[in-house]
């Protein structure tokens, strides 16, 4: 298949570049630099050289305060540029792969969200990411992924490696013992991405993060042990106690129920983390 990926230096982009590749398949890379997806006649001239079979979308305006300070710069990338892939992928018959956020969620619940729950975000971040999965349904064939805490691939931007590179000087890293999340490892997304376009998953929405769902001190702590750091390495802190311009979701747990039903099983975060930490001790 031809395959366009853009965000292409991104975290989960440069894996996705990678493991296309590696399955055969003609993959055109872009970065930010070949294509700026928010110009529309530059997203149509370059689509129009490849003539894609997939686009896979993992450029994103993750920059949450930014967005809450000026909307327009992540509601530029996060949503109308989705518009323009969507109606290009229309043309062309190509599916469309677009990753969306659990901060479309308010947290208020306990219960971990399923794909038919309500959004509200909080945030201007989670409304233009929110708009971005509406507008990717101009692609016929769409599938709008929800990912949550990234973490994997060769980069080392995302909290978990911030986690783990602060245990490993000595800490003390603070994680928050009152925010819950379903966290995403890169390699397992970039897995489950392939799989649905492959097996012709029904299109549409799919929670894609690892099984299950912990505090952010658990997850630390379990990182903690798979190093063999001391407990004085990790301290817990309160989420709700910081000051961010932009609110979070608490409880950010997301059920991935659907996308297994589908027949793409994600393994448990806790085995994301440890191929996580055999990942970085190669490195
Ligand atoms: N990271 C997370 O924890 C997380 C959580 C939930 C959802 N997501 C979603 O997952 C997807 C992938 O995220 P990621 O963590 O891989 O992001 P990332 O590492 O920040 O990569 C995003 C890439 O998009 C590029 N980009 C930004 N604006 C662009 C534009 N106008 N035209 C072309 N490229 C542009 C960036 O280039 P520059 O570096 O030059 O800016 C960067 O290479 C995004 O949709 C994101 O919203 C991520």
């Amino acid at each position: 298949m031809k395959v366009v990926v853009t965000g292409a230096a991104g975290q989960l982009g440069a894996a996705t570049v990678l493991e296309w590749k590696a399955a055969g398949h003609a993959v055109t890379g872009l970065t930010r630099a070949d294509l700026d997806i928010t110009v529309p006649a530059d997203v149509r001239r370059v689509m129009a050289r490849v003539a894609p079979d997939v686009i896979l979308n993992c450029v994103g305006d993750n920059r949450v305060d930014a967005a809450q300070a000026a909307p327009l710069p992540a509601l530029a990338v996060n949503a109308f540029a989705v518009r323009t892939l969507a109606r290009v992928a229309a043309e062309y018959g190509a599916t469309l792969v677009h990753y969306g956020t659990d901060f479309v969620f308010d947290g208020d619940t306990d219960q971990p969200y399923t794909e038919d729950d309500a959004p509200n975000p909080r945030s201007v971040y989670g409304m233009t990411k929110l708009l971005g999965e509406q507008l990717a349904t101009d692609a016929p064939r769409h599938y709008v992924l929800r990912v949550e805490s990234l973490f994997g691939g060769n980069m080392a931007g995302s909290s978990i490696d911030r986690l783990w590179a602060q245990m490993a000087s000595g800490g003390p890293a603070v994680a928050f013992s009152d925010r819950v999340v379903s966290p995403s490892f890169v390699e397992d997304v970039v897995a489950a991405t392939r799989a649905v376009i492959e097996r012709q998953a029904p299109a549409g929405l799919y929670h894609c993060v690892n099984t299950g769902h912990a505090t952010w001190f658990d997850v630390a702590d379990h990182l903690r042990r798979l190093g063999g750091f001391p407990e004085t390495c990790l301290q817990a802190g309160r989420a709700a106690e910081m000051k961010w311009l932009a609110p979070r979701p608490l409880f950010a747990a997301l059920s991935n129920t659907k996308l297994q039903r589908a027949g793409v099983t994600m393994p448990t975060w806790q085995d994301a983390v440890e191929r996580f930490v055999r990942q970085r001790s190669r490195q």
